[in-house]
């Protein structure tokens, strides 16, 4: 079903317990955040948690199902990988910033850091609308030189500077629904 894959990094189950243990801390910030503002985790239109597009819909899906608290979703998709490439082109929005952020909590959850590129630009867009907190969250932090230098408050797992698949990540639009992280083999990738 997947003859590409070359090895698993993490499991089902290892994803399981990091993204549970994340959801946690993120609970106890943000709990803490609303008491700053007299307010409960019951009270409407406090918190929105906003997922990059498309890589972070797994993880993101996995995360806010262990959020007890009211929450709302704002989607933003920013592109920085065309097609069969394995490193960022740099990054650009591909579809609006929800434009309610002002004064709410709001953590950004992607799937993986490399260059800093995508999350730098998204923090910038949305610092600019004055929200009462902001943090970043991704599933995987790739152990490789940042082109940007940007703090991430919530990480699953640091890995190694190779290109992986599964749990939403992509090569060229797919291997997003193999539910393991794993390595892609070179041989998948065209050498150009
Ligand atoms: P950055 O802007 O270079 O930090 O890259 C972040 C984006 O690149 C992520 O949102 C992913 O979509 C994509 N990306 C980076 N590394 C990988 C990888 O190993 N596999 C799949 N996608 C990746
Ligand atoms: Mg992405």
């Amino acid at each position: 079903m997947f003859p590409e894959i070359q090895r698993v990094l993490y499991t089902r189950d290892q994803i399981a317990e990091r993204v549970r243990t994340l959801a946690d801390e993120m609970v106890i910030d943000l709990k803490a955040d609303l008491a700053k503002d007299g307010h409960t985790e019951l009270d409407e239109d406090r918190v929105i948690i906003i997922p990059i597009m498309t890589g972070a819909m797994i993880f993101v899906a996995d995360v806010v199902r262990e959020l007890p608290m009211k929450l709302s979703l704002g989607l933003v998709a920013v592109s920085s990988y065309p097609g069969e490439s394995v490193r960022s082109k740099g990054a650009h929005f591909a579809t609006e910033l929800p434009t309610n952020l002002g004064g709410k909590h709001i953590i950004v959850l992607d799937d993986i850091l490399d260059s800093g590129q995508t999350l730098a630009l998204v923090k910038e867009m949305i610092a600019k609308q004055n929200p009462a907190s902001l943090r970043l969250g991704v599933m995987l932090d790739k152990q490789t030189d940042r082109t940007v230098d940007v703090h991430v408050d919530y990480v699953g797992f640091e890995i190694p500077d190779e290109f992986v698949v599964g749990y939403g990540l992509d090569y060229n639009g797919y291997y997003r629904n193999y539910p393991q992280i794993a390595v892609l083999d070179q041989s998948a990738i065209p050498k150009r």
